[in-house]
Protein backbone atom coordinates (compact mmCIF):
# COMPACT_ATOMS: atom_id res chain seq x y z
CA UNK A 1 0.00 0.00 0.00
CA UNK A 2 2.94 2.41 0.76
CA UNK A 3 4.75 1.06 -1.86
CA UNK A 4 5.14 4.25 -4.08
CA UNK A 5 6.94 6.37 -1.32
CA UNK A 6 10.10 4.00 -1.55
CA UNK A 7 11.11 4.86 -4.42
CA UNK A 8 14.81 6.88 -4.84
CA UNK A 9 14.27 10.38 -6.27
CA UNK A 10 16.37 13.15 -7.29
CA UNK A 11 14.71 16.84 -7.28
CA UNK A 12 16.80 19.62 -8.76
CA UNK A 13 20.13 17.44 -8.52
CA UNK A 14 19.65 16.48 -4.96
CA UNK A 15 19.51 12.78 -4.35
CA UNK A 16 16.27 11.95 -2.18
CA UNK A 17 15.89 8.34 -0.30
CA UNK A 18 12.41 8.34 -0.59
CA UNK A 19 9.43 9.75 -1.74
CA UNK A 20 8.06 11.06 1.36
CA UNK A 21 9.54 14.66 2.95
CA UNK A 22 9.03 16.46 6.07
CA UNK A 23 6.83 19.61 5.18
CA UNK A 24 8.27 22.11 7.15
CA UNK A 25 11.72 21.55 5.92
CA UNK A 26 10.37 22.15 2.64
CA UNK A 27 10.57 26.03 1.03
CA UNK A 28 8.35 28.30 -0.62
CA UNK A 29 5.40 26.62 -1.04
CA UNK A 30 2.29 27.17 -3.55
CA UNK A 31 -0.96 27.63 -1.30
CA UNK A 32 -3.94 28.35 -2.54
CA UNK A 33 -6.05 27.09 -0.10
CA UNK A 34 -5.05 26.63 4.03
CA UNK A 35 -4.81 30.20 4.82
CA UNK A 36 -3.37 31.04 7.88
CA UNK A 37 -5.59 34.44 8.88
CA UNK A 38 -8.18 36.33 7.03
CA UNK A 39 -5.45 38.59 6.04
CA UNK A 40 -4.28 36.33 4.20
CA UNK A 41 -7.79 34.96 2.82
CA UNK A 42 -7.83 34.83 -0.98
CA UNK A 43 -11.13 34.57 -3.16
CA UNK A 44 -9.30 34.27 -6.55
CA UNK A 45 -7.32 30.94 -6.46
CA UNK A 46 -8.46 29.51 -9.68
CA UNK A 47 -7.40 32.38 -11.72
CA UNK A 48 -4.50 33.38 -9.75
CA UNK A 49 -2.56 29.81 -9.02
CA UNK A 50 -2.65 29.22 -12.82
CA UNK A 51 -1.23 32.11 -13.48
CA UNK A 52 1.44 32.15 -10.78
CA UNK A 53 2.49 29.15 -12.48
CA UNK A 54 2.85 30.28 -15.75
CA UNK A 55 4.94 32.90 -14.26
CA UNK A 56 7.01 30.21 -12.37
CA UNK A 57 7.51 27.27 -15.07
CA UNK A 58 10.07 29.06 -16.93
CA UNK A 59 12.51 29.98 -14.03
CA UNK A 60 13.33 26.07 -13.85
CA UNK A 61 12.54 25.61 -10.14
CA UNK A 62 13.53 22.48 -8.75
CA UNK A 63 9.90 21.90 -7.24
CA UNK A 64 6.69 22.82 -6.43
CA UNK A 65 5.21 22.49 -3.33
CA UNK A 66 1.09 22.32 -2.77
CA UNK A 67 -0.63 22.68 -0.03
CA UNK A 68 -3.59 20.69 -0.71
CA UNK A 69 -6.84 21.52 1.67
CA UNK A 70 -9.70 20.22 -0.82
CA UNK A 71 -10.13 21.77 -4.10
CA UNK A 72 -9.62 18.79 -6.10
CA UNK A 73 -10.35 20.76 -9.65
CA UNK A 74 -7.45 22.97 -8.64
CA UNK A 75 -5.30 20.27 -7.55
CA UNK A 76 -5.83 18.94 -10.84
CA UNK A 77 -5.19 22.25 -12.70
CA UNK A 78 -1.93 22.94 -11.44
CA UNK A 79 -0.84 19.41 -12.12
CA UNK A 80 -1.58 19.65 -15.54
CA UNK A 81 0.21 23.08 -15.58
CA UNK A 82 3.66 21.74 -13.69
CA UNK A 83 5.49 19.41 -15.37
CA UNK A 84 8.57 19.36 -12.96
CA UNK A 85 8.51 17.59 -9.30
CA UNK A 86 5.19 18.44 -7.31
CA UNK A 87 5.28 17.91 -3.39
CA UNK A 88 2.17 17.54 -2.35
CA UNK A 89 0.95 18.17 1.01
CA UNK A 90 -2.51 16.48 1.90
CA UNK A 91 -2.42 17.80 5.26
CA UNK A 92 -4.55 16.21 7.77
CA UNK A 93 -4.79 13.11 5.98
CA UNK A 94 -2.92 9.28 6.72
CA UNK A 95 0.11 8.67 4.74
CA UNK A 96 -1.51 5.75 2.91
CA UNK A 97 -4.17 8.44 1.70
CA UNK A 98 -0.87 10.58 0.85
CA UNK A 99 1.00 7.53 -1.34
CA UNK A 100 -2.03 7.19 -3.49
CA UNK A 101 -1.06 10.67 -5.33
CA UNK A 102 2.31 9.30 -6.15
CA UNK A 103 0.20 6.39 -7.34
CA UNK A 104 -2.12 8.27 -9.27
CA UNK A 105 0.49 10.75 -11.03
CA UNK A 106 -0.98 13.57 -8.77
CA UNK A 107 2.31 13.94 -6.97
CA UNK A 108 6.02 13.16 -7.43
CA UNK A 109 6.59 13.26 -3.63
CA UNK A 110 4.63 13.90 -0.99
CA UNK A 111 5.27 15.91 2.58
CA UNK A 112 4.17 15.35 5.92
CA UNK A 113 4.46 17.79 9.24
CA UNK A 114 2.36 16.91 12.51
CA UNK A 115 3.27 12.79 11.65
CA UNK A 116 6.99 13.39 10.95
CA UNK A 117 6.89 15.74 14.27
CA UNK A 118 5.61 12.97 15.98
CA UNK A 119 7.61 10.34 14.91
CA UNK A 120 11.22 10.70 14.57
CA UNK A 121 11.19 6.83 12.75
CA UNK A 122 8.73 7.72 10.53
CA UNK A 123 10.15 5.52 7.88
CA UNK A 124 10.75 2.71 9.97
CA UNK A 125 7.52 2.80 11.95
CA UNK A 126 5.85 2.98 7.85
CA UNK A 127 7.87 -0.22 7.03
CA UNK A 128 7.19 -2.22 9.57
CA UNK A 129 3.37 -1.19 9.67
CA UNK A 130 4.07 0.16 13.16
CA UNK A 131 1.61 2.10 15.22
CA UNK A 132 2.42 5.82 14.67
CA UNK A 133 2.30 7.92 17.55
CA UNK A 134 -0.24 10.93 17.39
CA UNK A 135 0.60 14.36 17.21
CA UNK A 136 -0.43 16.64 19.77
CA UNK A 137 -0.93 20.06 18.90
CA UNK A 138 -0.76 21.46 22.00
CA UNK A 139 3.25 21.13 22.16
CA UNK A 140 3.62 23.29 18.55
CA UNK A 141 5.38 26.62 18.07
CA UNK A 142 5.88 26.32 21.84
CA UNK A 143 9.49 27.79 21.59
CA UNK A 144 11.16 24.51 23.66
CA UNK A 145 12.12 21.66 22.83
CA UNK A 146 8.83 19.72 24.39
CA UNK A 147 6.96 18.37 21.89
CA UNK A 148 10.04 17.83 19.29
CA UNK A 149 12.44 15.36 20.75
CA UNK A 150 10.45 13.76 22.91
CA UNK A 151 8.41 11.40 21.12
CA UNK A 152 9.27 8.10 22.02
CA UNK A 153 10.88 5.84 18.84
CA UNK A 154 9.67 2.62 17.66
CA UNK A 155 10.67 -0.67 19.52
CA UNK A 156 9.63 -3.99 18.19
C1 LIG B 1 4.90 22.37 14.36
C2 LIG B 1 4.60 22.73 12.95
C3 LIG B 1 5.38 23.69 12.30
C4 LIG B 1 5.09 24.04 10.98
N1 LIG B 1 5.88 24.96 10.38
C5 LIG B 1 5.65 25.30 9.10
C6 LIG B 1 6.52 26.21 8.41
O1 LIG B 1 7.49 26.70 8.96
N2 LIG B 1 6.23 26.53 7.14
C7 LIG B 1 5.15 26.01 6.50
O2 LIG B 1 4.94 26.32 5.34
N3 LIG B 1 4.31 25.13 7.10
C8 LIG B 1 4.54 24.76 8.38
N4 LIG B 1 3.69 23.88 9.01
C9 LIG B 1 2.48 23.39 8.30
C10 LIG B 1 2.77 22.04 7.70
O3 LIG B 1 3.78 22.13 6.74
C11 LIG B 1 1.54 21.38 7.05
O4 LIG B 1 1.11 22.10 5.94
C12 LIG B 1 0.38 21.19 7.99
O5 LIG B 1 0.84 20.76 9.25
C13 LIG B 1 -0.62 20.16 7.44
O6 LIG B 1 0.04 19.00 6.99
P1 LIG B 1 0.29 17.68 7.88
O7 LIG B 1 -1.05 16.99 8.00
O8 LIG B 1 1.28 16.89 7.07
O9 LIG B 1 0.86 18.09 9.21
C14 LIG B 1 3.99 23.47 10.31
C15 LIG B 1 3.22 22.49 10.96
C16 LIG B 1 3.53 22.11 12.25
C17 LIG B 1 2.70 21.01 12.92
Amino acid sequence: MLDSLWPPTAVGGISLPYRLVMAPMTRDRSTPEGVPTELNAESDTAELYPALLDALRPLGLAYLHVMHAGDEALLETLRAQWPATLILNRGGTDVPTRAKDIDNGTADLVSVAALALANPDLVERLRAGAELNAPDPATYYGGGAAGYTDYPTYTA
